[in-house]
């Protein structure tokens, strides 16, 4: 699978700009707030319909301009034909996103065509920030391999709102009919538990992959593991719902549930946040992603897209090597990577023998 061309329209910095890319290793390079960054999102855009870096489309229209377009040519088999994807938006209208020109009714239909692997300064977040970088984390991973899961979580959600509105609505301390409730706890409890059975099977998974890795990445002998925490690990979802309705009216929100779940990301038994050193946390998140690649490779039978992005700031030499040695060997499939420095992007691919296309952005 790969991206043959990639036209922009008004998309962040760009006004007009269109990129012929290699199948295999592509290079963005230029100064910062040249946008090369830029160039990654929209990838990101064409494969799952968002942004990595933040969830306000209109943000991304070019300044002064009144819409944004991103269209990409897709290689999805060995033959000849592509898939033309699109995504745009004007100004105070809903994204669209077609493929083959058609429009999407609904947007998770797309998710799974393209998967994206995307490694970025940001994701230190998974560390340091809060539950919801974690959820984020799983939810991205497991909707691109598994279909049913996505439409789970779209269902969960909705009910969820529902069952917080109807809360506000009785407000503080009030009543709802016993009925009313029974609707809710139902439907919350029946996408919850399978979102909870999803989420603990794709931690079984995913564990042993990771260790890997950062055993890989590191040489070193550090126990790294992963804690799934839910409340649904002692209790069935609906007893939990039923046992604290008096507690959500006082709160005026659902406070159980899978969207309070979280990962406890451990390192020799505790918890990598606090006891982590800034190499250690590095490590820890590029093994997160490399295990993220292989999950989704070997749920969906492709090489995910991989953007890399701004790694060589924060990765020691060490690690770089052997992040180099899995480009190499074949690992991945096609590859988007920012670097500021020209030269030493090319010299980074000159030594691993790969060959490297390089675009430059300018201000
Ligand atoms: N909506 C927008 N309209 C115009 N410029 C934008 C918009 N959003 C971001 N930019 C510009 O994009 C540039 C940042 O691009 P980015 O891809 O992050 O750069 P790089 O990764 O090369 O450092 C900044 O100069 C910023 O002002
Ligand atoms: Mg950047």
């Amino acid at each position: 699978m790969y991206l043959s061309r990639l036209t922009l329209f008004n998309f962040k910095n760009y006004e007009e700009t269109e990129f012929d890319f290699s199948p295999g290793a592509n290079a963005l390079t230029g100064a910062n707030g040249s946008g090369k960054t830029n160039v990654l999102d929209a990838i990101h855009y064409l494969c799952l319909c968002k942004s990595y870096f933040h969830s306000t489309d209109s943000l991304n229209i070019r300044h002064d301009s009144a819409f944004f377009s991103i269209a990409g040519k897709f290689h999805l088999g060995q033959d000849d034909n592509s898939d033309d994807v699109f995504v745009g938006m004007k100004a105070g209208q809903k994204k669209i996103v077609k493929r083959n020109q058609k429009e999407y009714q609904r947007f998770s239909e797309h998710i799974g065509l393209l998967p994206v692997v995307m490694v970025a300064p940001i994701d230190q977040e998974l560390i340091t920030g809060p539950g919801d970088e974690r959820r984020k984390l799983m939810d991205s991973i497991i909707s691109q391999y598994d279909h049913l899961y996505l439409e789970n979580l779209v269902n969960y959600n909705k009910v969820l709102q529902q069952r917080n509105a109807l809360l506000k609505q009785a407000g503080k301390g009030g009543y709802v009919e016993a009925s009313m409730w029974q609707i809710w706890d139902e439907q919350l409890a029946t996408y919850g538990t399978r979102i909870y059975e999803a989420r603990k099977e794709f931690i079984a998974r995913f564990v042993p992959v990771f260790n890997r890795y950062y055993a890989y990445l590191t040489d070193d002998s550090e126990q790294v593991s992963f804690g799934y925490e839910s409340k649904l690990h002692n209790e069935p979802l609906l007893d939990l719902l039923q046992k604290t309705h008096s507690r959500d009216l006082m709160l005026q929100y659902t406070s159980v549930g899978v969207h309070r779940d979280d990962l406890e990301l451990l390192l020799n038994n505790y918890p990598v946040k606090k006891i982590g050193s800034q190499g250690q946390q590095k490590s820890f998140v590029l093994a997160v992603k490399l295990a993220q690649f292989e999950l989704i490779k070997e749920s969906s039978g492709v090489k995910p897209f991989l953007l890399l992005d701004d790694i060589f700031d924060k990765l020691d030499i060490h690690r770089i090597t052997r992040l180099m040695e899995l480009v190499s060997n074949d690992t991945f499939g096609q590859l988007f990577i920012t670097d500021t420095a020209e030269e030493h992007i090319r010299g980074v691919f000159e030594r691993i023998n790969v060959e490297l296309k390089v675009f430059k952005c300018e201000k």
